[in-house]
């Protein structure tokens, strides 16, 4: 079962087959690019000095502007996170998956709190073909940086005080992303204020090699549907966009990191940004390891498009809903 043995475990053991009930069916199995393959068209590159540059400001914000709308994902340079810290907390996520699985599973998930907290599986339910993931842990954690906080039992597995100043870079990354996207799509209420007391979780992702990289995903296609992510991808890649009706893969870029719009954003926009579906795909050689941060609104927030971007033209695109539920029926379907 899920609990008793990691596909870390299955790739050390040297399986040479993954378990035929976590293979793509046929349609999906057209799509599989592989992990080091990446086109001319390319995830758009926003080096954000330009903001600060009287010159370049303008074409900057129409530049993310231009992202949210076309691609729903844009790489990010210059964003004010140091490269030694963004490498710290990729270490200290490594060092923990590295782990024997018994010491791992002292900090199994706790689905008693949401978004769920501590190790595990994303996305594994076999009999479901549409979110087959074969290759996959993840290791979530909460953080308090100036919202809800979730206490979190167990951090002695792994340095703490590094990922929180991780999570807190990214926050004020967030924060920045936020008020820029409330000003492109002409809010007189900011973005932050409807989604009420946030709740930031960082989820590492960890991806071992997988024996038959293109029978599998490492994890299920999904659009996030919480409001903005923010993800560090390592080097190995694995990371894929859905464009029009194919799978562009985000080259890894050293000192970036992957801003992404989620759900909740698309919905406030009356469909002006695009929440984007996603997947990743795995490699046999190399382990690869993502950190994504995710801003979730209030669970309480009752969210629907903004006022401002309803009118006769444009009448409301999505009804009105609570995000909580929204979350919950998103993780009930997988
Ligand atoms: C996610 C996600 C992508 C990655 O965690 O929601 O899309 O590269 N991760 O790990
Ligand atoms: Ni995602």
């Amino acid at each position: 079962m899920a609990s008793s043995i990691s596909v870390k475990d299955i790739s050390e053991m040297g399986a040479v087959k993954v378990p035929s009930e976590f293979i793509l069916n046929a349609t999906e199995l057209a799509t599989i690019v592989p992990h080091n393959y990446f086109s001319d068209e390319q995830v758009p590159v926003i080096d954000l000095a330009g903001l600060d540059d009287n010159s370049q400001g303008e074409p900057t914000m129409a530049a993310i502007a231009n992202a949210c709308e076309n691609w729903g994902f844009f790489q990010v340079l210059n964003h004010n996170i140091l490269l030694s810290l963004m490498e710290s907390a990729q270490s200290v996520a490594r060092e923990f998956f590295d782990l024997p699985l018994e010491e791992k599973q002292k900090l199994a998930l706790e689905h008693n709190t949401t978004p769920t907290n501590g190790y595990g599986r994303q996305f594994r339910k076999p009999k479901q073909q549409h979110v087959n993931s074969f290759t996959n842990e993840i290791l979530n954690l909460h953080f308090p940086a100036s919202c809800n906080w979730i206490f979190f039992s167990g951090f002695e597995l792994c340095d703490r005080d590094t990922m929180e100043k991780y999570a807190d870079g990214v926050l004020k990354l967030m924060h920045q992303m936020l008020e820029i996207f409330s000003t492109l799509l002409g809010l007189w209420k900011y973005l932050e204020e409807r989604f009420g007391n946030p709740i930031i979780n960082t989820r590492t992702n960890f991806y071992p090699p997988c024996p038959q990289p293109h029978l599998v995903l490492g994890l299920a296609a999904h659009s996030d549907p919480n409001s903005m992510t923010l993800l560090f991808q390592d080097d190995t890649g694995g990371l894929q966009v859905k464009k029009g009706n194919h799978w562009v893969g985000v080259a890894p870029l050293p000192n970036a990191l992957i801003i992404n719009v989620g759900d909740e954003i698309q919905v406030l926009s009356n469909g002006r940004f695009q929440s984007v579906e996603h997947r990743v795909v795995t490699n046999t050689s190399a382990a690869h390891l993502s950190l994504a941060t995710f801003f979730h609104p209030n669970m309480d927030a009752i969210l629907g498009p903004a006022a401002e971007l309803v009118d006769a033209s444009r009448p409301a695109c999505y009804p009105f809903m609570k995000y909580g539920d929204y979350h919950a029926a998103f993780h009930a379907k997988g």
